[in-house]
């Protein structure tokens, strides 16, 4: 029989879900929606609240007063779902159509960067003594900030000696005797020292000078250092070696041509001339109409320098050379001022790019 709290109870859950149905219908927001499920569905929600009556129910009409309030609740859950879920896919929607994608735009155009001029130049040279058997010293084998000993005593230049004074040499205060290198110079040495013979190598790197700056003269510059030594080494050994870099670096045969000068590590000394490339010998402002360009130091290794390293000079002899990079690179490329390889203009540099 139906008692009085189960014909209450039941008219209860009727009524609500009638109002469920119309908060349902009225709910015009996402919000508004939680809010209607939070008040009839939630954990403290109205059917909850009403299904605590269910003890006061007859026990054989509790399981369809149960079943009665689970069929509501299930009903509006659907329902809630099927609104909420409209509500979602235009979420979604709006996310995909601001995050559209158009293929068609044209991408962020992102320069490739080139090779500096110097370094191109460096790694032309290196492959052309290379392919003359000559190793290529890492540049960060020989240090940039040196001792006096590795850059002049060992070189033979003596203390005092006025051939210091040719290279205007940076002092640091580190100490007395530690500077800036003034040439690549020291890696003959260094090399030397560390390795037995016979040596043949070649050493890039950057060297310091403090100089008056113009379009010829940098306070910093780049030298390529090379050093052969052996037995049985011969002054025409040296001239070949270079009569074949000059053909190879500036592009066919070139008459070059050794004039006397004066190193203290090297006895004879050399200074070395490509025949102009730019009139083949003929005199233009470029040559100072004199035909010939000035490319490198070089001469036979001095006995006391193979000594200071401890090689005996009556066994083993040698040849050295040093070139000036931006020179080359100047000559080669007919750069005119020194200083565009060092201001980063892009103007310059582009123009390097995929040669
Ligand atoms: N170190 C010399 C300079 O900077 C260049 C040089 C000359 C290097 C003769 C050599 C050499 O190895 O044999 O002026």
């Amino acid at each position: 029989m139906e008692t009085k709290a189960d014909s209450n109870l039941k008219h209860e859950l009727e009524s609500l879900r009638q109002q469920a149905e119309a908060a349902l219908k009225a709910a015009d927001t996402k919000d508004a929606l939680e809010a209607v499920r939070v008040e009839y569905l939630g954990r403290k929600g109205r059917i909850t609240g009403l299904m605590r009556g269910l003890k006061d129910v007859a026990p054989e009409d509790r399981p369809a007063m149960g079943a009665l309030a689970n069929e509501i609740q299930e009903a509006l859950g659907q329902a809630l779902e099927a609104r909420l879920s409209v509500y979602l896919q235009a979420e979604i929607a709006e996310k995909l159509k601001a995050e559209t994608m158009d293929v068609t735009m044209p991408g962020t155009y992102r320069p490739m960067g080139g090779q500096h001029p110097l370094s191109r130049v460096v790694a032309d040279i290196c492959a052309i003594f290379a392919g003359m058997g000559f190793a290529v010293i890492d540049d960060d084998f020989c240090p940039e900030i040196e001792t006096e000993y590795y850059n002049f005593e060992a070189l033979n230049f003596p203390e005092h000696h006025p051939a210091r004074d040719m290279q205007d040499t940076y002092y640091t205060n580190v100490a007395g005797n530690v500077l800036l290198r003034s040439q690549t110079s020291n890696a003959q040495i260094r090399y030397m020292e560390n390795h037995p013979l016979p040596v043949r190598v070649v050493s890039p790197g950057r060297v310091y000078r403090n100089e008056e700056v113009n379009s010829r003269k940098f306070v910093l510059f780049h030298q390529l250092e090379g050093l052969l030594v052996d037995e049985h080494v011969r002054f025409s050994d040296l001239k070949g070696v270079l009569h074949e870099f000059t053909k190879q670096f500036f592009g066919g045969e070139r008459p070059t041509r050794f004039r006397t000068s004066f190193f203290p590590f090297t006895e004879p000394s050399a200074e070395v001339d490509v025949q102009c490339i730019f009139c083949e010998g003929k005199g233009c402002q470029v040559c100072g109409h004199v035909g010939w360009l000035e490319i490198l130091g070089a001469g036979m290794v001095d006995p006391n320098v193979l000594q200071n390293v401890g090689i005996d000079p009556a066994k083993y002899n040698g040849f050295a050379f040093g070139m000036g990079i931006e020179r080359l690179a100047m000559l080669k490329y007919s750069i005119n001022d020194i200083r565009l390889f060092f201001n980063n203009d892009l103007r310059f540099l582009k123009q390097f790019k995929g040669l």
